[in-house]
């Protein structure tokens, strides 16, 4: 519940709202009891033969003698205390004189509100008198008009509460979910790879959406419900609040079977969400890997993986159905046994016209069957409430557990902490210094081990080692996709730690392995964040990625469209633009990753002309095993499981190292075929 009262918390801002519903909800609920009790003068006026005129005056009537007699009484008491007073003083005289006090007191309180009831009598007899039908059948119909235009009214709250409940509820929610994508964009690199990012997509979709169930219901129903049903016991209790009361005792044994049923609720909620997530993540790795599965025939394979979420969703979903489709039976029921009680005690003192059950005093006169009907009409008003509030508790539950998971990404924090204010990082001139880097994604295994390295400003340096060995894990470390275990590493003697996060990385051009564009045209993708960027800016760092002629011969050009993941671009083509992307930036220091691992052999001579001019004024790290890149780099890096094997040019390392022998050998073999 604590993470449920953390979201209530962004709904403070639209509280005006919320009042505003509140305020709705009171007036609907005391028009609901008012309602209900205005079946009380219409069965007056259908069983007995009176109107609303004859009623009142005799009412009236009924409470003048009812003065009369207790004024009487009073002077009587009051002469009685005189004579008491005037006896000789004895333990009875006091005794009886505080007796006849407290009668006297008892009597004046009387009085007192039979004179309060009678002055609201006879200003009820002058709008009576002024408004109302002589006629019994035209009082009827009055009594009804006035009824219908009453729930016309009702329904106009009911509106007006649940539009301020609804907008209150989706602004809280805008606010949460740009909260909680601002806090999901600071994690790292690898806190994405480790829950999967169905994970994600569940609490931002699915998740929500249960939250936003739990607040709607919070707002709408935990409170107006439960005004109805006070708004129903109050005006119950103008007739006889002592069998409301009696009613009332089965109260406490419905809170405990709520609550009872709200507990198990939270859990068979939390299991429904978890297999959500399930779900979510069979069908995004379908839809991303659609090439695979078709080609490898796999649509029986994830058929059967997505049968397999969807039952055991499916079975969740059940128990959930079936938990919230008995509760809202047994509070009926509770509450229907509640009102057979009440009735029962109720139709025993008219039936019998007793004032008293089992000796104890439940009305000051005999009750009239019509108090017995109007008080039963409103009982049975406060079922419906009742009824509606079990299924609340569910929802309030199923909300907590959905708040539970959102927020736990909310207080999740990154393991790259970004410095604060953190120094900037205007250039870099000198050099940058791996200093010992030590490095694993889980502990106990190691993929970086002791790396040293110095790299001067301006030269490149390219990373060569087998699949795995831990190159594109090294690249990574420079933009702080994650830090090092041990050791440090230096911009120009800077631990590069210190600098601010966006002021590192803006100095950083990357192009990853694998190549991701955005869905958005290919002027957006080059571009990507920069504002204001010439034309003429965008197309000669195209020109240098050897990408303009293709992006020319496209229908849009620039503007073209390019698909989800840049899926409308063959691979070559796309690695192209991320390099204009990298380039455009104009950065200090360059990362290369595989980035012509799909281009054709004439296109890569081409880049590697344009790369040796780009290269010149920057220090650049390229991870690579084609012969031509290797031709470029100043020196290059051999690594092995980790560790660095040996470092020097390619006619050095074409000598000394048998492993860069090795590497070298196939990949030259390879080039040949
Ligand atoms: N996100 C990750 N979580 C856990 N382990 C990882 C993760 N990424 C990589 N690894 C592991 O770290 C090791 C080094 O991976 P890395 O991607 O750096 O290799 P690489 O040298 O770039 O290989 P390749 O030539 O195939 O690109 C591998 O053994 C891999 O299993
Ligand atoms: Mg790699």
């Amino acid at each position: 519940m604590r993470n449920f009262l953390r979201a209530l918390r962004f709904t403070w801002p639209y509280r005006r709202r919320i009042f505003a519903s509140l305020f709705c909800a009171l007036a609907v609920a005391l028009l609901w009891g008012a309602n209900f009790t205005a079946i009380y003068p219409v069965l007056k006026v259908l069983t007995r033969d009176t109107n609303l005129q004859t009623w009142v005056d005799n009412e009236i009537r009924h409470k003048e003698s009812e003065i009369d007699r207790l004024q009487e009484l009073i002077e009587r008491r009051s002469r009685e205390i005189q004579r008491v007073e005037s006896l000789p003083a004895s333990r009875s005289r006091e005794r009886r004189l505080a007796e006849l006090t407290r009668d006297l007191a008892k009597d004046e309180s009387d009085l007192a509100q039979a004179r309060w009831l009678l002055g609201w009598f006879q200003t009820l007899r002058l709008y009576i008198y002024k408004f109302c039908p002589q006629d019994r059948f035209e009082t009827l119909i009055y009594l009804l008009s006035i009824v219908v235009l009453a729930v016309g009214i009702k329904g106009l709250f009911d509106f007006a509460q649940e539009a301020f409940v609804g907008s209150v509820v989706h602004l809280a929610l805008l606010d949460l979910r740009n909260r909680l994508y601002d806090n999901v964009l600071r994690l790292d690199v690898t806190q994405f790879t480790e829950d999967g990012t169905h994970e994600l997509m569940a609490r931002f979709t699915n998740d929500m959406e249960l939250l936003g169930n739990g607040l709607k219901t919070l707002f709408g129903k935990l409170i107006a419900e439960p005004l109805k049903a006070l708004s129903c016991i109050l005006f119950a209790c103008f007739i006889s609040w002592r069998l409301t009361l009696l009613f009332l005792v089965l109260v406490p044994i419905a809170v405990l079977t709520m609550s009872k049923v709200g507990a198990y609720m939270k859990r068979a909620g939390r299991k429904m969400l978890e297999s959500m997530s399930q779900l979510y993540k069979v069908l995004q790795e379908t839809f991303l890997a659609i090439k695979v599965v078709k080609a490898f025939t796999l649509e029986a394979h994830q058929r059967l993986q997505l049968y397999k979420a969807s039952r055991d969703y499916y079975r969740r979903g059940m128990r959930l159905v079936i938990i919230e489709a008995l509760s809202g039976p047994v509070m009926e029921w509770l509450a229907v046994l509640a009102v057979a009680g009440a009735l029962i005690g109720g139709s025993y003192l008219v039936l019998r016209q007793q004032t008293h059950i089992w000796g104890l005093r439940m009305t000051a006169e005999p009750l009239e069957p019509e108090s017995l009907l109007a008080l039963y009409a409103l009982l049975a008003a406060i079922a419906d409430p009742v009824r509606k509030l079990s299924s609340v508790y569910n929802k309030l539950q199923s909300g907590a557990a959905a708040a539970d998971r959102i927020f736990f990404y909310m207080d999740r924090r990154p393991r790259v902490i970004n410095p604060f204010p953190g120094r900037v990082l205007t250039e870099h001139r000198r050099d940058i210094v791996f200093r010992d880097i030590c490095f694993s994604y889980q502990p106990g295994r190691p993929v970086l081990t002791n790396i040293s390295l110095e790299i001067r400003f301006g030269e490149v340096i390219a990373i060569v080692g087998r699949n795995g060995s831990g190159k594109s894990t090294l690249a990574g470390l420079l933009p702080r996709f994650y830090d090092p275990d041990h050791g440090v590493i230096l911009i120009d003697g800077i631990d590069h730690r210190e600098f601010s996060l966006r002021s590192l990385r803006r100095q950083i051009g990357f192009v990853g392995q694998e190549t991701i564009l955005f869905d958005d045209t290919i002027r957006n993708n080059i571009t990507a964040g920069l504002r204001h960027v010439s034309q003429d800016l965008v197309e000669e760092a195209a020109r240098r990625a050897y990408a303009h002629e293709f992006i020319m011969q496209l229908k849009d050009g620039y503007d073209t469209r390019i698909g989800e993941l840049g899926q409308a671009l063959s691979g070559g083509q796309r690695q192209r633009v991320a390099l204009a992307r990298a380039i455009l930036r104009n950065p200090a220091i360059l990362i290369l990753d595989e980035f012509t691992s799909a281009s054709d052999p004439e296109s890569e001579i081409l880049l590697h002309k344009a790369l040796r001019e780009f290269v010149r004024h920057r220090t650049t790290l390229i991870i690579s095993h084609r012969l031509s890149t290797l031709e470029l780099a100043d020196r290059i890096v051999v690594l092995e499981k980790g560790r660095i094997e040996a470092i020097g040019t390619h006619a050095e390392l074409l000598q000394q190292c048998p492993l860069y022998q090795r590497l070298f050998e196939r990949h030259s073999h390879r080039q040949v075929a």
